[in-house]
C-alpha cells in the first residue's frame, strides 16, 4: 500500500464507534473542572519554538529529541505544541488574565505532538486534558488540583491508580542537592546507561527516573531531594500533605519522581497504574512557580497537570469502567413510493428540529432493505409510510426492542405525539441527557 494512504506512524484515526468514548471522557473532565472553577482555554496548535525551549527546557528530551519543528514560509521557527502548559501561560501573560482575578484557573483539551517511539499508550499525536492554576502559592492550591484529578478518575470508574508525590525544591535548595547528587552519581557512573552519563552533565535529576534497570539499581541509595528542601519548600510540602490528609487522598512519597520538563518547582506528582503496560503514567503535574518570570511576566506561582486522554481510555477499558451507551437513532422512517418519501423527509426534518435523531432512506432501497438498515443502526423505533398511511393520515410507530406499536398522526401533531410515546415507554431520560445515556459510577 502506498505510504500516503496510511496514517503517519504514531498517529491514529478515531473512528465514530470510538469517538463517542473520547467525547464522553472529555466532557466529563471539563465538567468536573468547572466544579472547581476551571474554564477552558484554547491556544494555537503551534507556537514559536523559543517558547518551548524557554519553558520546557533546552536540555529536556522533549526539546532535544521530540519536537515537531519547522520553518514557516517567512523562515520563522515554529513548533507543534508538545504539551499544553507553555501555550496556556503565554496566553495568560499576553492577555493579562492575571491582572483580573487571581488565581487564574484554566482547563484545556488539546492535541500534542512528540516524536517518540510509538507503543501502546505512547503516540506521536496524542491528546492532553490539562489544568493550570496561576497566582496561588498556597499548598491548598496543590491539593485542590490533585483532589480534582482524583475525583475525576473516580467519577470515570478508574480506581486502580496510585498517586505518587514528591517535592523537587526550588532554585534556593536545588543547587546543594545537585551537588550532593552529582557526587553520588560520580561514584556509580560505571553502572549508568549512556544517556544517563550525558544527563549527569545536563540534567542530573533525570537520572533518578531512568527506566533502565541498571540505572534504577544504581540510584537506589541516591540522596533524596526531600532531605535538602529549604525551609520554605519543606513547609510547603508539609502543607500539601496535611491538605491531602484532610481530603482523604491516599498517596505515596516517591523521591524518584522528577518529571521530564524543566519548569517544575516544589510539588510534583503522578497518577500511575500497572494495568496498561509500560506507559503507566496516566497523569503528571506539579508546581512551576518560576515559569511566568522565565517568560518575562510577573512572579506568578502556579500549578497544573496534564493527562493523556488515550491513556486514560486504555485504563478505563482495563478497569472495565462504564462507558455511556450511544443514544442511537430515535426513529427510522421507511417510505414506500415517492409521495411517502417526500412526507418522510418533512417528518425527519421536524423531528430533527426538535432534537430527535431521525433517519430515512437515501439509497433507493426496498422497504425490506430499509428495515434492515434501521436494525443495523440500532434504531429504537421505526415507522413505515406508504400510500395507505398517507391516505389515512396516520401510521404506526414500532418500538424495535419490544415490538409495541403506537399510532401517530402524520400531521403537525406528529413530533409531540412521538415524544409522548417515548415518555410512555420511559425513554425520556435519554432525550434529556443529550447525546449519551450517562453511566452511573457511584
Ligand atoms: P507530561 O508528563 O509530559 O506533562 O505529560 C502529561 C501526560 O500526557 C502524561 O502523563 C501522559 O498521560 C500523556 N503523554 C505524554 N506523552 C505522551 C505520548 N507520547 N503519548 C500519549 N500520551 C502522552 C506535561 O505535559 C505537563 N504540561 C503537565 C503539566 C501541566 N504540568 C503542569 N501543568
Amino acid at each position: 500500500m502506498a505510504l500516503f494512504t496510511q496514517a503517519p506512524k504514531g498517529t491514529q484515526d478515531f473512528l465514530p464507534e470510538d469517538t463517542y468514548k473520547y467525547q464522553y471522557i472529555e466532557r466529563r473532565l471539563l465538567e468536573i473542572a468547572e466544579l472547581y472553577g476551571f474554564f477552558e482555554i484554547r491556544t494555537p496548535m503551534f507556537e514559536h519554538t523559543e517558547l518551548f525551549v524557554r519553558s520546557v527546557g533546552g536540555t529536556t528530551d522533549v526539546v532535544q529529541k521530540e519536537m515537531y519543528t519547522f520553518l514557516d514560509k517567512k523562515e520563522r521557527s515554529i513548533t507543534l505544541k508538545p504539551e499544553g502548559t507553555a501555550g496556556a501561560v503565554r496566553a495568560v501573560l499576553e492577555h493579562g488574565l492575571h491582572n483580573k482575578q487571581l488565581p487564574v484557573k484554566l482547563s484545556y483539551v488539546t492535541p500534542c505532538f512528540r516524536y517518540e517511539k510509538p507503543q501502546a499508550g505512547r503516540y506521536r499525536q496524542f491528546h492532553q486534558f490539562g489544568i493550570e492554576m496561576l497566582g496561588s502559592s498556597s499548598p491548598a492550591a496543590d491539593a485542590e488540583i490533585i483532589d480534582m484529578m482524583a475525583g475525576a478518575l473516580a467519577s470515570l470508574g478508574v480506581n486502580q491508580v496510585r498517586l505518587r508525590l514528591n517535592s523537587i525544591g526550588c532554585p534556593v535548595c536545588r543547587p546543594d542537592y545537585h551537588a550532593a547528587l552529582l557526587d553520588y552519581l560520580g561514584k556509580v557512573e560505571g553502572s549508568l546507561c549512556h544517556t544517563c552519563k550525558e544527563r549527569m552533565k545536563t540534567n542530573p535529576l533525570r537520572v533518578l527516573d531512568c527506566k533502565e534497570p541498571g540505572c534504577a539499581a544504581a540510584v537506589a541509595d541516591a540522596p533524596r531531594m526531600l532531605d535538602y528542601l529549604c525551609e520554605e519548600c519543606d513547609t510547603h510540602f508539609a502543607g500539601v500533605r496535611a491538605q491531602l490528609k484532610v481530603l482523604g487522598i491516599d498517596y505515596e512519597i516517591d523521591t524518584n519522581i522528577v518529571r521530564g520538563l524543566d519548569y517544575y518547582t516544589k510539588t510534583v506528582f503522578e497518577f500511575v497504574t500497572d494495568t496498561i503496560g509500560a506507559q503507566g503514567t496516566v497523569c503528571g503535574g506539579g508546581r512551576y512557580d518560576g515559569l511566568s518570570e522565565e517568560m518575562g511576566g510577573p512572579p506568578l506561582p502556579a500549578m497544573g497537570f496534564g493527562m493523556g486522554i488515550e491513556r486514560l481510555k486504555l485504563v478505563m477499558e482495563a478497569a472495565g469502567a462504564p462507558f455511556p451507551e450511544p443514544r442511537g437513532c430515535d426513529l427510522y422512517l421507511a417510505a414506500i413510493g415517492e409521495q411517502a418519501g417526500l412526507r418522510a423527509a418533512a417528518l425527519c426534518q421536524a423531528l430533527r428540529r426538535e432534537g430527535f435523531w431521525a433517519e430515512m432512506d437515501l439509497q433507493g432501497r426496498s422497504v425490506k432493505a430499509q428495515m434492515r438498515a434501521a436494525d443495523r443502526m440500532g434504531a429504537h423505533h421505526s415507522m413505515v409510510i406508504g400510500d395507505g398511511e398517507l391516505a389515512e393520515g396516520k401510521a404506526g410507530v414500532k418500538n424495535m426492542r419490544t415490538g409495541q406499536t403506537t399510532e401517530l398522526p402524520l400531521n403537525e401533531g406528529f413530533v409531540d405525539a412521538f415524544y409522548e410515546c417515548l415518555i410512555n415507554e420511559g425513554r425520556q431520560q435519554a432525550l434529556q441527557s443529550g447525546d449519551f445515556i450517562w453511566p452511573s459510577t457511584t
